[in-house]
């Protein structure tokens, strides 16, 4: 393997920046994670991690083992011998729904003051953007950089051969995040200089060409698209992909309300539609709807940044206003099913936003706690990592760690994430545990109808007929 090794820093331990970070290291790069949260860091030289995501904590151990992965509160120290420094910090929605840039900008501004106090000037410094940030901020981070850089007395290190701005877009999936760091589907990098290109494609060059050592087996052959953009450009790949998976989901979702008033069949309408290649199979799940830390995020920016150039998001609306809907489904059919839900008692069966993770950003359990909750029902969440998150997140809640506990004694059931436990569950242990009419809210169709009612359940998924 002849690709260069870059010294790299990425400031911002979470999520985002800690996958980045270990499979950066992972492909033989020099990495530097550095986050100011002195905790954190402690942690994760011990060798924990902050949240779960399969295959992490083994990706760096392996990082760590090889002396390529590092973790540290010293910014400047970091950022002063790196060829690049990524920003992955967080940008939380704000009050408006357009996204928190406070993050970004104190990392922005301490790049330019480490970059200034580091006095070098041989080798200029790639300032990469992997936070989600509005269209437009490219700019906005260079002029932070620079003004980082003056505050720490030196403009001239901020000049413009001494550093270049890139936005490199995120699409990591939770629960998969360490697959898709390694096996992207491509690779977007957008920039106004050639150099600031270059250097990004030579730091993923073992991605782009999968030219790394993997004990992956079958392991994808393919090269990876390396997508050069300008920057702007860069920035809205990143929303324009999120809206789009989730108006696809949305899309699916309405398709499936009209699937169960003519009688048809959602899931083979999805089967038959998504084999049209300009349609695709993926993300065409009918059930409660789309959730996380991502998808609702970024719709709600987007929308933010139309606004604010007083432009109408049609679509967009429309697809948050079908996604909203998904959650009072689940609780008709639950009330339809059971009469009246006071006093009744309810198991949902997964809590975290998908399986997984144990993320409940925007998790539908939690919205649909509440409102059985408010509505007078016991309700009992099962999931196998974020129970006890889940009964913190939403008061009333009784969260447990098996699924059996969840259903004894429950009326309904509700699949709201179809955890690997919760599909493989044992219909009729469930059935035979569960207090009439024993109904089951398949919200994500994890399961077959037939199944379900010969296990002696009354089954009733979404759109099927
Ligand atoms: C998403 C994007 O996929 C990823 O590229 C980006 O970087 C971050 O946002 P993530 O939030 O981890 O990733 O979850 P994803 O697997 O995309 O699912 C999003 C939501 O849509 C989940 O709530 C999921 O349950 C729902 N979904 C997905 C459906 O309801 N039906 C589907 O067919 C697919």
């Amino acid at each position: 393997m002849a690709s260069r090794v870059s010294e790299v820093a990425v400031v911002g331990a979470g999520y985002v920046g800690l996958v980045t970070g270990a499979s950066l290291a992972r492909i033989g790069h020099r990495v530097t994670c550095v986050d100011e949260d002195g905790d954190r860091v402690a942690w994760l030289r011990e060798g924990k991690m902050p949240f779960y995501e399969p295959g992490l904590e083994e990706m760096v151990a392996r990082g760590t083992g090889a002396g390529r992965l590092s973790f540290t509160e010293d910014l400047d120290a970091a950022v002063g011998r790196a060829d690049v420094a990524f920003v992955a910090v967080g940008t939380p929605q704000g009050d408006d729904g357009a996204a928190d840039l406070t993050n970004v900008s104190a990392v922005a501004r301490g790049i330019g003051r480490a970059l200034a106090r580091s006095g070098r000037r041989a080798r200029p410094l790639v300032v990469a953007n992997k936070s989600t940030v509005p269209v437009g901020s490219g700019d906005y981070v260079s002029a932070l950089v620079r003004e980082g850089a003056e505050e720490a007395g030196d403009a001239g290190a901020a000049g413009e051969a001494r550093f270049g701005v890139a936005s490199n877009p995120e699409f990591l999936r939770e629960g998969s995040a360490v697959y898709d760091s390694l096996f992207p589907d491509r690779i977007v990098v957008g920039a106004e200089e050639a150099w600031v290109v270059e250097a990004m494609r030579a730091l993923y060059a073992p991605v782009i060409e999968q030219n790394f050592p993997v004990e992956m087996d079958p392991r994808p052959s393919v090269t990876v698209p390396f997508v050069v953009t300008d920057l702007a450009s860069a920035e809205m790949i990143k929303y324009a992909a999120n809206a789009f998976l989730a108006t696809k989901v949305s899309f699916v979702n309405e398709i499936s309300d009209l699937c169960e008033l003519t009688g048809a069949d959602v899931g083979s309408v999805a089967t038959g539609i998504g084999l049209d290649g300009r349609i695709g199979p993926r993300f065409l799940n009918a059930g409660i709807g789309w959730g996380g830390s991502c998808l609702p995020k970024d719709v709600s920016a987007l929308r933010a940044v139309a606004r604010e150039h007083r432009h109408d998001t049609k679509l967009l609306d429309a697809a948050v206003a079908v996604n909203e809907r998904r959650r009072d489904l689940a609780v008709s059919k639950l009330r339809d099913g059971l009469a009246t839900l006071e006093g009744r008692r309810v198991a949902l069966l997964g809590l975290a936003f998908k399986p997984n993770t144990d993320d409940l950003r925007e998790a539908p359990s939690l919205g649909i706690a509440a409102e059985l909750l408010s509505l007078g029902a016991e309700v009992v969440g099962y999931d196998p990592v974020a129970a006890k998150a889940a009964a913190h997140e939403a008061p009333g809640l009784r969260a447990v760690f098996d699924p059996y506990e969840a259903l004894a004694g429950a009326h309904a059931a509700v699949v709201v994430t179809e955890w690997e436990e919760v599909r493989n569950l044992d219909l009729r242990r469930a059935a035979s545990l569960m207090r009439e009419p024993k109904l089951l809210v398949d919200g994500r169709n994890a399961f077959a109808p037939d199944d379900a009612r010969g296990a002696g359940l009354l089954y009733r998924g979404f759109g099927r007929g």
